[in-house]
């Protein structure tokens, strides 16, 4: 490659200088599996306006050495959809976009670029680390389950170093106003329970994890149990209040007719003996407001029908 650039240069009569020609990356970049990484990445060559031909990324899982000859996970000249996306340009700028990054994404990386005049691959390359973040409970106090009063951490873990990055913390995707990869609950109330979600950030990625925290009441287990319960012994109570109350309507209801039993199978018998046999009602009706108003109101009775006026006399007759 090398030998090739210099019988290149040296027949358009320029001598290269190794400075003159470059990639620069970042050593490592970690990355959370599932999520999305930008690999940052500059190139430079001489002179400054040659042309940029053609741009490659590749991986050292699927390629070797410097990379001259396919596969590529990014060829400018071949627009197919992958994983592998060119955040770049043709001028100076790499930066590869890596998408729902998987564990065998880890690997070293390596531009190469093909201008006009030369041909230049950036070695060593990148290295991407993939790794999982892991959201821990960590119990202080208390087993079992979570119950107020218990003190635990939630502790946020991603496997990577040597990369300056912050953990945010939220709860139901409010932020909370903590940082750091620990989040302590001295002393756990219910109002605690709800989503935790650990957001791992650098300035190429970020990922995030979510744990669910449920914590207890004082009886929460029977408390479901214990309103069916009261709610079902409350309604019986109901039902046989509601029985009492019906036999006693009912006792007192017989008690009025008994007291007025001599009343009773006359008036039945009045319209009988009144021929009209359909103003039954209105003679019940008559005998309620017979008994309501006594017999002070007479006036009242008197603007009634001629049927009532004899149901006053039968009352009169009984009295
Ligand atoms: C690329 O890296 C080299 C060595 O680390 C450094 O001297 C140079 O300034 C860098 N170039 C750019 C454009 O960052
Ligand atoms: C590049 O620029 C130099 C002057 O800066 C000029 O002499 C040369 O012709 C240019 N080359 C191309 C390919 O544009
Ligand atoms: C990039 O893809 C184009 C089109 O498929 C192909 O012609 C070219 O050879 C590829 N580049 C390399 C370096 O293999
Ligand atoms: C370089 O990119 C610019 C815009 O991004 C485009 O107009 C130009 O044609 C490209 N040059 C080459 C040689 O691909
Ligand atoms: C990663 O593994 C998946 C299967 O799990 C496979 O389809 C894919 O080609 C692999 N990718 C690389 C870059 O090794
Ligand atoms: C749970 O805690 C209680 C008191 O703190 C202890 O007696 C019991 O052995 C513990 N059970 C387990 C499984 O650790
Ligand atoms: C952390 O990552 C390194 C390198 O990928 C690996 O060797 C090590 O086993 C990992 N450790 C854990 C605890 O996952
Ligand atoms: C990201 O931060 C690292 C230091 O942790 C720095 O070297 C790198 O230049 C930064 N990259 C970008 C794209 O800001
Ligand atoms: C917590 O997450 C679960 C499942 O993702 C969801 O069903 C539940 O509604 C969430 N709880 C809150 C308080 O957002
Ligand atoms: C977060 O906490 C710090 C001190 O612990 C405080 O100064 C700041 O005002 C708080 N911010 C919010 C939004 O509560």
């Amino acid at each position: 490659m090398h030998l090739l650039v210099l019988i290149l240069l040296t027949l358009s009569g320029v001598l290269p200088q190794s400075s003159d020609y470059g990639v620069n990356y970042s050593t490592l970049v970690c990355a959370v599996r599932g999520f999305s990484v930008s690999i940052p990445c500059y190139y430079y060559y001489h002179p400054i306006n040659s042309t940029v031909v053609q741009m490659l990324w590749c991986s050292m899982n699927s390629n070797t050495d410097l990379c001259l000859n396919p596969p590529y996970v990014y060829n400018s000249s071949s627009n197919t959809k992958s994983d592998f996306e060119f955040a770049g340009n043709n001028k100076s700028d790499c930066t590869l976009l890596i998408h729902n990054v998987q564990f065998n994404y880890s690997g070293e990386y390596k531009f190469r670029f093909i201008t006009n005049l030369i041909r230049w691959t950036g070695d060593p390359g990148v290295t991407l680390q993939v790794t999982d973040l892991k959201v821990s409970l960590i119990r202080l106090s208390g087993n079992g389950t979570l119950k107020q009063g218990d003190s635990l951490n939630l502790r946020c873990d991603v496997n990577c170093t040597h990369t300056s990055s912050q953990f945010v913390w939220s709860k139901n995707n409010q932020p909370l106003n903590t940082s750091g990869p620990v989040l302590h609950f001295p002393a756990l109330t219910v109002r605690d329970s709800g989503n935790y979600t650990c957001t791992w950030e650098t300035n190429v990625t970020s990922g995030s994890e979510t744990i669910s925290l449920h914590v207890e009441g004082e009886n929460p287990a029977q408390w479901p149990v214990a309103a069916v319960v009261t709610a079902t012994v409350l309604f019986v109570i109901f039902l046989i209040l509601l029985v009492v109350i019906y036999r006693r309507w009912k006792n007192d209801t017989v008690e009025d007719k008994s007291g007025k039993a001599g009343a009773q199978p006359q008036v039945k018998q009045l319209p009988q003996s009144n021929e009209e046999v359909s103003k039954q009602e209105e003679v019940t009706y008559a005998t309620v407001s017979i008994k309501d108003n006594n017999m002070n109101k007479g006036h009242v009775n008197t603007e009634n029908k001629k049927v009532d006026i004899s149901v006053i006399y039968s009352s009169v007759k009984i009295k």
